[in-house]
């Protein structure tokens, strides 16, 4: 026989009046869990990468050293040859040797872009090398875009909003190379004119570096996946994926974090943030 219902007494919720102001709170606890969450799984996943690419980089770098000295000996001896017979050589000959020289250095041109790729690979993997020191942030942001000078020229306005002039101890280097890195992709983003504002600020202990272009902006599917090794979305020859993957590394050892806002075709923005007060 079926058990008569039991009417349950009408309560409100079971929590107390005023509660919804902790809905709020749980979905930004949430939100906060979740990006916890990923910047776990990207630290994990490049630990292991680290660990590979140092392996890859090694062996690529035996052979490529022998490949380039043999490189570079075969152009001399060309070049001695053709200078020694320049007048017995019938043309035909000489040509064919100039074509040899030709490739020989085209070749020698290719196995340099190896090397820089190795040496970026070991950079990557091996950041606990380089000295810690303060550097004056602003002269560091600074002397990038003075590199970058020929890419901005007339076509990008860059605008310095410093809040903050300052020291910040950290391994200068490794921190040199973030900003470049961050920069040059917000000069890339550029396609015809625009802007990219660089600022600094301090927010909760932190030394924010900012920067933020009117660029092309990154698509919502790309935007996991930019700090991905090799990730890229330029031409061949043109980007290696590195940059990202080279900068959180390094502002992962620092303790800090790399945020990133985008809007597609509207720009970007970059925030570094590196934990104020470090020690060596
Ligand atoms: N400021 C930016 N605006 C638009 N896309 C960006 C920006 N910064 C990074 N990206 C995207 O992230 C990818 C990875 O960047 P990065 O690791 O520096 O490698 P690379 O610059 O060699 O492509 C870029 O190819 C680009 O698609
Ligand atoms: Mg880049």
């Amino acid at each position: 026989m079926p058990r008569p219902r039991r009417r349950l007494p009408r309560r409100g919720p079971p929590w107390p009046r005023g509660w919804h102001g902790r809905d709020q709170d749980l979905e930004e606890a949430n939100a906060k869990l979740r990006e916890t969450q990923v910047h776990l799984i990207q630290s994990e996943k490049m630990a292991s990468l680290g660990q590979l690419v140092a392996g890859i980089a090694h062996e690529i770098n035996n052979p490529l050293s022998f490949a380039l000295s043999n490189v570079f000996s075969i152009d001399g001896w060309l070049a001695d040859v053709l200078a020694d017979t320049c007048d017995c050589l019938d043309g035909e000959v000489r040509a064919r040797l100039e074509k040899a020289r030709a490739r020989v250095v085209d070749t020698g041109q290719g196995l340099e872009r190896v090397r820089e790729l190795v040496v970026k690979l070991r950079t990557f993997s091996r950041l606990d090398e380089g000295e810690f020191k303060s550097i004056d942030v602003r002269e560091a942001i600074d002397s990038v875009l003075l590199f970058l000078r020929h890419k901005t020229a007339d076509r990008i306005e860059v605008v310095r909003d410093f809040a903050l002039q300052g020291d910040l101890p950290c391994y200068a280097g490794q921190l040199n190379q973030v900003l470049m890195n961050v920069i040059a992709n917000a000069v890339d983003a550029i396609e015809d004119k625009g802007t990219i504002v660089v600022g600094t600020a301090v927010e909760d202990e932190m030394f924010v570096i900012s920067v933020r272009d009117s660029g092309c902006g990154i698509p919502k599917e790309n935007v996991e996946r930019i700090f991905d090794p090799f990730f890229t979305t330029k031409p061949v020859g043109q980007g290696t994926g590195l940059g990202l993957a080279i900068s959180y590394k390094i502002v992962q050892a620092h303790g800090g974090r790399i945020d990133v806002r985008s809007e597609l075709g509207q720009g970007t923005e970059v925030r570094v943030l590196i934990p104020l007060g470090l020690t060596a």
